[in-house]
């Protein structure tokens, strides 16, 4: 028997279920008015959430998106690593186009603080993985080492608002050690340093109003009728043990962590809702099952990333409308990347390109229990009618007879509308129907463009049973 609360809010929880990138942030800006609260739960600096206004662009990496709809709560969990001086920075940037984040932002006293140690450790070991820099790894360490040599490692929001002082000076210390083991010149990295400690205190005031101490200010709202979206960073394939380590990020990124890291009992859990891309990417080192070009693609990263190639550089060299059409799979993942823009919204490095793999993500909907998937960039399978596939080409469990990779029909730019999202080809209602069939849940919906309404939404999530 199913009990009903008439007066009991929910959560549900949204996550990207490949490598990141996944276009999360549209389908949160999507659905965002039908929540009260947006909230995060993992992760930090580390992710990346653009927003375009009429008044210039908005860049979170920290701050819940839906800061634009003034009735929103926003909530950064316990299970969060925060870079204070990042986020001084994006509340001025949220300030300057004249939203007042006061009394709608609210921060876990217990989320870990993101110390200058930490971005030096990142910084100088970033290459074996590819990290962002942002620190992630070495606070997540320390939160688990709590204690070193009698000093505490791990700070907590409550701590470093407790003693801002000793918190300054601690973690001083702590930087001043990682320093003290480097060689050779350590002008840069020291200026970086100073500037980081000069500026703590001011930002460690800014943030004070926003920083929560009552653990139960989630759980409270919620019981009230409160409803939540967690806003999942990164994915599920770089949980930091789902994902294939060490290539992973520092945090748990799978949607049961929620309830964890977001400071909300798991009674309160309605779906989970899952965002793939139809031509994946990945930034940063590690497997790739389905990735186009396979380990020369890899090789072909690594080496762009370390010699700063971009963007800019892979425009001046190929010709992306001859690399369309090669028989080279790797020069077909070159082509793929320029003409669907996948380089780094920051850094503006290349990602790595793959055809859709629908038994990773078949693997995904099972293990975390999603319940319904977005697809973003369908529009962009239409490349690949030209291609040397000749159709869709998607990644599914090899069987005795059939190999891995599955071609199913295409169809042409010129068969969508970008007026009407919602009329689309008979191969692309084929083309779901498919992919609903290997993944085992329904599509609720396909991304068929860059923009925020060009998204085909098949039905609501108000309108979903289990
Ligand atoms: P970290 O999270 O900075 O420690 O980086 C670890 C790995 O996760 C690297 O491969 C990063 O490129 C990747 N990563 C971290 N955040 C994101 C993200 O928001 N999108 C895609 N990849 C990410």
């Amino acid at each position: 028997m199913t009990v009903v609360h008439p007066t009991r809010g929910y959560a549900d929880v949204l996550v990207g279920l490949q490598y990141g990138d996944e276009g999360k942030a549209k389908i949160i800006d999507l659905i965002a008015p039908d929540y009260d609260i947006v909230a995060r739960f993992n992760g930090g600096a580390n992710a990346g959430h653009t927003i375009e206004t009429p008044q210039g662009r908005v860049v979170l990496q920290q701050v819940p998106c839906a800061i634009f709809q003034p009735q929103t709560l926003l909530y950064i969990g316990s299970g969060c690593a925060v870079n204070l001086w990042k986020l001084v920075a994006e509340l001025d940037q949220i300030a300057a186009h004249g939203v007042d984040l006061t009394g709608r932002l609210h921060i876990s006293d217990r989320a870990a603080v993101v110390q200058a140690a930490h971005i030096l450790i990142d910084e100088r070991d970033s290459a074996g993985i590819g990290t962002t820099k942002n620190g992630m790894g070495p606070c997540y360490a320390d939160r688990a080492y709590r204690m070193r040599g009698g000093a505490r490692t791990n700070l907590q929001l409550r701590d470093v608002l407790a003693d801002p002082a000793g918190a300054l000076e601690a973690m001083r210390a702590a930087a001043d050690a990682e320093l003290a083991g480097y060689d050779g010149d350590t002008s840069a990295p020291r200026r970086d340093l100073q500037q980081r400690l000069d500026s703590f205190a001011a930002c460690v005031e800014r943030v004070r109003g926003h920083v929560q101490p009552r653990r139960t200010w989630l759980a409270e709202r919620v019981g009230q009728g409160a409803r939540v979206l967690f806003e999942g960073a990164q994915s599920t394939m770089l949980d930091v043990v789902h994902g294939d380590q060490p290539f992973v990020t520092a945090s748990h990124t799978v949607p049961a962590y929620a309830y964890v890291g977001g400071d909300l009992p798991p009674r309160f859990h309605r779906y989970t809702i899952g965002v793939a891309k139809a031509v994946m990417s990945r930034v940063g080192n590690g497997p790739f099952p389905s990735e186009l070009g396979a380990e020369r693609s890899a090789a072909y990263f690594a080496d762009a990333v370390s010699a700063g190639r971009g963007r800019a550089e892979e425009q001046a060299e190929f010709d992306m409308h001859r690399l369309r059409f090669s028989t080279d799979e790797m020069e077909l993942g070159i082509a793929m990347r320029m003409l669907t823009h996948e380089y780094g919204s920051g850094s503006g490095r290349p990602r790595r390109i793959g055809i859709l793999d629908l038994e990773q993500l078949r693997e995904m909907v099972v293990a975390f229990g999603v319940d319904v998937v977005y697809l973003n960039k369908v529009d962009c399978l239409s490349l690949y009618g030209e291609s040397m596939f000749g159709g869709i080409p998607v990644r599914v469990p090899a069987t005795a007879d059939q190999g891995a990779t599955r071609v199913l029909p295409s169809f042409t730019a010129d068969q969508l509308r970008a007026d009407q999202p919602d009329v689309l080809p008979l191969e692309l209602l084929e083309f779901r129907s498919f992919v609903e069939r290997e993944i085992g849940v329904p599509v609720i919906g396909f991304g068929m463009g860059p923009k925020r309404d060009q998204i085909t939404q098949f039905f609501r999530l108000g309108e979903f049973a289990r």
